[in-house]
C-alpha cells in the first residue's frame, strides 16, 4: 500500500507518519494492507522521522497540479493535511484560497484522474461552524463559518462528499477541534496559544496568553487524532451515511482549567511563568468557535476524546520533552 501525506512536514502530519511506520499496516474496510511506501509532501523539510526505506520526502506546492499527478498516480490512501491555517488564511486571502480551497480541489481531480478510487482523508477544522450556534455542535448544525479559512474548510468537506458520491474518491473529513500540544515554535493558528501555555513554561520559558483565564476551548491530544486518523481509514461507506464529515470529539474546559493541570504537572514555577494580555484579533476568531461537539456520530463510529487535560499534559511530557520539566 502507497500512503501519500500532503503538509507531511507538519504537526500533525509527522506524527501521524510516525505511527504508520510503526504499525506497518493500516485498516481499512477491506482488512489490513501492509504498508510499502509513504510519501510526504510539504513545502519544508520534515524533521524528526526515523531512518526507513518506506519513506520518500518531497518538497514542493501540494497545491500545483503537476507534482501531485505522479505523486498520487499509485496512492492507495491519500491523507490531506497541508492547510494555510486559520489567522495565515484571513491575513492573505489569495495564499488561503490558493492551498486551502483550489489546492484541495487540484489533489481530489488528481486521484480522480488514476480511476483508482484511493480513500481521500482530510483535515477539516471546527472553524466551519459560526455565528448562531446551539450549545453543542455536530454534523447536523447549518454551517456559516466566520473566516476564510472556515469557508475553505466547509468548501473541501462538500467536495470531498461529492467526489465520493460519483466514486472518485473514498473519502473523509475529519472536523478536529483544537489539537495540543504542539511543540517547537507556535504556528500562526488562533488556537496555538493552546499548545504554548502548557509548552512553553514546561520549558522554562515565560508566555503571555492572549485569551483571558475563563475562554472555554474544547481540545484534543495529538495522540488521539492520530488514532482517529487512522481509523478513519478502517470505516466503511455504509457506516459513514448521507456525509463523509465526522466532527471528531473533544475535551472541554476552561484555560484556567488547563492552567490547573499544568500546575498539577510542572508545578507553581510553570503556573508563575504564565501572564495575560488579551489580544483582540485572536479573542473574536476563539470566540467564534463552538467549545461543545455532538457525539452522537463520531461514538458509534469509534471516534474518542481524552480523558483529562492532566493526561494530555502528561503524554505531551512524555512523547516531547523525555519526561523532563524544567524546574
Ligand atoms: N492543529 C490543530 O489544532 C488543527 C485544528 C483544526 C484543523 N487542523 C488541520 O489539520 C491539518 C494539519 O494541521 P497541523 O496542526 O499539522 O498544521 P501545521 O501547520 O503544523 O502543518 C501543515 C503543513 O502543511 C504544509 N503546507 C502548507 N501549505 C502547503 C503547500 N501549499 N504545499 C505543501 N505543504 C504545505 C506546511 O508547511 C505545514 O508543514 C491542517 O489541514 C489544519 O487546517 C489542525
Amino acid at each position: 500500500m502507497h500512503i501519500l501525506i500532503t503538509g507531511g512536514a507538519g504537526f500533525i502530519g509527522v506524527r501521524l507518519a510516525r505511527r504508520l511506520l510503526s504499525d506497518n499496516r493500516l485498516t481499512t474496510a477491506s482488512g489490513p494492507q501492509p504498508i510499502s511506501k509513504l510519501t510526504l509532501l510539504d513545502q519544508v523539510a520534515a524533521t524528526g522521522l526515523p531512518n526507513d526505506p518506506r519513506i520518500r520526502i518531497v518538497a514542493g506546492n501540494a497545491a500545483d497540479p503537476a507534482l501531485i499527478g505522479p505523486l498520487v498516480a499509485d496512492a492507495d490512501v491519500v491523507y490531506h493535511l497541508a492547510a494555510v491555517v486559520s489567522v495565515a488564511a484571513e491575513h492573505d486571502f489569495d495564499l488561503g484560497m490558493g492551498v486551502n480551497l483550489h489546492g484541495t480541489l487540484a489533489l481530489l481531480e488528481a486521484c480522480r484522474k488514476t480511476g483508482r478510487k484511493p480513500l481521500f482523508i482530510k483535515a477539516s477544522s471546527a472553524a466551519v461552524y459560526g455565528g448562531p450556534l446551539p450549545a453543542a455542535v455536530g454534523e447536523e448544525t447549518a454551517l456559516f463559518p466566520q473566516t476564510s479559512y472556515g469557508m475553505q474548510k466547509v468548501v473541501g468537506e462538500h467536495l470531498v462528499d461529492d467526489y465520493s458520491r460519483k466514486g472518485f474518491v473514498d473519502g473523509r473529513s475529519l472536523r478536529l477541534p483544537t489539537i495540543v500540544v504542539r511543540p517547537g515554535a507556535p504556528n500562526l493558528a488562533a488556537s496555538s496559544f493552546a499548545s504554548s501555555l502548557v509548552r512553553e513554561p514546561l520549558m522554562g520559558r515565560a508566555y503571555v496568553c492572549p485569551v483571558p483565564p475563563e475562554t472555554p476551548v474544547c481540545l484534543l491530544s495529538v495522540r488521539r487524532v492520530v488514532d482517529s486518523f487512522v481509523h478513519a481509514a478502517s470505516l466503511t461507506p455504509a457506516a459513514l451515511g448521507h456525509t463523509r464529515a465526522i466532527q471528531l470529539p473533544g475535551l472541554t474546559m476552561t484555560v484556567a482549567e488547563m492552567v490547573g493541570a499544568l500546575g498539577e504537572i510542572g508545578g507553581k514555577a510553570a503556573v508563575a511563568r504564565l501572564s495575560f494580555s488579551p489580544q483582540a484579533e485572536i479573542i473574536t476568531i476563539v470566540k467564534g468557535w463552538p467549545v461543545r461537539f455532538t457525539t452522537t456520530r463520531s461514538a458509534p463510529l469509534g471516534f474518542r476524546a481524552d480523558t483529562s487535560a492532566k493526561q494530555i499534559i502528561a503524554d505531551f511530557v512524555a512523547d516531547e520533552l523525555d519526561g523532563k520539566v524544567a524546574p
